[in-house]
Order: structure tokens, then sequence, then C-alpha cells
């Protein structure tokens, strides 16, 4: 009976999403309209553009949400709402679609910060009982960030990247490969394997290339790891990538046409993909076992779990490899369902549920926020 309801409106990026989402976790629709083609042929996205096809999409996506609900927005407890960071003409369209519904029908505000809402979606399964604190670990094509979850509304951001993020690098090396170039034997290797994959993204064909390489054939310089910057806790992927594009060219050199030359190209291309996989994610390890020493010893903290979220948490070796480490630290591990890591709009939704349980809600006049530290 005491059950309520928030609508949730994103457009920080490339997404346009808005979903209803109940103070118990019942998600009630969840609406997405991305833009990937418009954007495609410029090969990044384009920010006017990009507010442009929001303030196309932006009515339609939000009435949708709110039909699938079966709610009109009387019904609704609260409007939640992507505040920042991101960019401007894109956070403008969110932020004025829910300003104006929330005052003209005289509901509260709820403005919230994407990385939180990344962090905090994953305690919308109440089975998982996720408690604070914990440590959030979000891997995507726009974010490589570790985050000490304190409570709602109090974080600590650990490490972040320097030059790339995690999911911009598999893309780039996955592209320097050229895996479509070897795809007919990539397919006759991995016809069964193939069905577990499923985002068709640069980063997760190189996954599928690695699995067929040997992870030891070639040693990649593991970043940040040099005297003046082994104890920084941030990343960094743009020498990795470098080198790997240097080993890409090197064997890709020897190339020819007869049938075993072929064979030995798919291998030695497996062989790179692999052993690149292995050095990013050693990477990611090295600094999170940094920072978890420095979160138990300097801050005093003990997190309960670690979250990882992110396009790139759908990547299973990396999956992995987070999980050897969480429970040989003692930690719970969990990974939310892929369609709640990206972008949406439950995850604003429920940010919004947190906060509005705690009397968390904001002006009418609030603005975008570009910059926003957590
Ligand atoms: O969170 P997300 O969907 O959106 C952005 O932040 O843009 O993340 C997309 C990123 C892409 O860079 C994609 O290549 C990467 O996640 N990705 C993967 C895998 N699946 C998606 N990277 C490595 N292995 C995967 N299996
Ligand atoms: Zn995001």
């Amino acid at each position: 009976a005491n059950e309520f309801a928030i609508l949730g409106i994103e457009s920080s990026c490339d997404d346009t999403a808005a979903a209803v989402v109940t103070s118990t976790g019942r998600i009630l629709s969840n609406v997405i309209r991305n833009q990937h083609k418009v954007h495609a042929k410029y090969g990044g996205i384009v920010p006017i553009l990009a507010a442009e096809q929001h303030t196309m999409n932006m009515p339609y996506v939000i009435s949708e949400a709110l039909e699938q609900a079966n709610l009109a927005v009387p019904d609704l407890a609260a409007i939640a709402v992507t505040r920042g960071p991101g960019m401007p003409g894109s956070l403008g369209v969110c932020l004025n679609a829910a300003k104006t519904l929330a005052a003209v029908f005289k509901k509260p505000l709820i403005g919230v910060h994407h990385m939180e809402a990344h962090a905090l979606v994953a305690r919308i399964n109440t089975d998982n009982n996720i408690q604070f604190p914990f440590l959030s670990f979000l891997l995507s094509g726009g974010h490589t960030m570790l985050l000490v979850a304190h409570s709602v509304n109090r974080y600590s951001c650990l490490g972040t990247t320097l030059d790339d993020s995690i999911g911009e690098v598999f893309d780039k090396v996955s592209r320097q490969i050229d895996i479509p170039s070897i795809k007919d034997q990539l397919d006759s290797y991995s016809f069964y394997s193939k069905s577990q994959y499923q985002n068709h993204s640069a980063g997760e064909a190189l996954e599928l290339l690695a699995s067929f390489g040997d992870e030891r054939k070639y040693s990649l310089p593991l970043p940040m790891n040099k005297s003046d910057t082994s104890s920084s806790l941030n990343y960094s992927f743009s020498g990795l990538k470098s080198a790997a594009f240097r080993l890409i060219s090197s064997i890709s050199e020897s190339e020819s046409e007869s049938e075993s030359d072929l064979a030995k190209l798919f291998k030695s291309k497996a062989d790179v993909a692999a052993s690149f996989q292995y050095t990013a994610t050693k990477h990611l390890i090295s600094k999170l076992v940094k920072s978890l020493f420095y979160t138990r010893s300097q801050l005093g903290i003990f997190p309960k779990s670690i979250v990882v979220s992110g396009g790139v948490a759908s990547n299973k070796y990396i999956n992995g490899k987070l999980r050897e480490f969480a429970h040989s630290n003692k930690m719970e591990y969990f990974s939310p369902p892929i369609h709640l890591c990206t972008d949406n709009g439950v995850m604003i939704a429920w940010a919004g549920v947190e906060r509005f349980k705690l009397g968390l809600t904001d002006p009418y006049s609030i603005t975008f926020k570009q910059r926003w530290p957590l």
C-alpha cells in the first residue's frame, strides 16, 4: 500500500531513456532510444546532433514509459532526472522535460548524478541486499571509475582513467586487429561459443577472439607500474593501446594469402587479443588491490562487496578475474544484469527512489552540471 512510483529521465550522452520504477524495485517500464546510426559516420558522438536527437525523441520516450507502466504523471510520487555530468546540450533536454512535468503537476523533482545512479542501481534487486559501504567499479565506453559508496549521496572516487576508457581501448585494439578480415576462421572456430556473445560491439569481438589465443604469448607493458606512478590509484590505457598497435602491425607484415599462413595469422591475432586482454585486466586488478588497501588502511572503511557495471562488465574473462579478486578478499561480488549496466532510465528512477526515501529533493530551478565531482 505504501509502494510509490518514480519516473526517471536520462539524456546525458547518446541514449534517450525513461523508466518507471517503484519503491520496492519493481520496474514498470524501461524505454530507450539510441542514436548510434546518426553518429556512426563521424566516428564519435557529435554533441549538437545528440542534442537534436534527444529533443526529437524525448516526448515519445517519456509518454511510452508512462503508457507501459499504465500510469499518468499525477500517479507518480516524484520525477528523477540526470543532472550531470554530461554534454550540456543533451542534459538540457532531460532536465527541462523533468522540471516542466514536475512544476506543472506539482511533483517533487530529484536531480541525480549519473555516476551515483550507475552505482546505486545494483541495489534495486533487494534479494541481493547490497549493503553500504561497497566498491562500485564502472567499466564502460565512457568511464573507468572506481568509487566507494559510503551511503546514498556520499561517495569517494578512488581512481579514474587519465586517458582512454577501458571500453574505448577494447574497441580501438579490436578494430586495429581487423577481426572482420579473419571472420571466416573465427566463425569456424567459435561456432558453438558465439551464441553466448550478444552485444555486437568491437570489444566483445576481441573477447571472443582472445578465447582462442595464448595470453602469455606476448608481453605488453603493465600501465602505471613505474616507480613514479605505481602508487597512483588511477588508470591509464593509452600506452597499452599503442603497444598493442605496434604488436599488431608487426604481425600483420608477414601476411600472405596461403591457407597455412591464414591459419597462422588467425592464431597470432588471437594471441595478441588474449595478451592485450590479460594486461588490461591485470592493470584493473593491480590498481584495485591498491585501492582496497587504501580504503581499508587510510579511510578505515571495509567494503562488504564489489559491484561491477558498464558495458565492459559483460566481458566474461574480466568478470571472472574480478570475482576471484573479490572472493579472495572476503567480499561479495555482484554484476547487475547488463541492461541495467549500460545507460538507462531505470538507474535514474531507482536513484530517485533512494534519494526520495531520504527526503533529498531539489527546487525546480536547478541547472545542469557538465562537470560534477562526486
Ligand atoms: O556502457 P556501454 O554500453 O556504453 C558506453 O559507455 O558507451 O559500454 C560500451 C563499451 C564499448 O566500448 C564496448 O566495446 C564495450 O563496452 N564492451 C566490451 C564487451 N562488451 C561491450 N568490452 C570488452 N569485452 C566485452 N565483452
Ligand atoms: Zn553511463
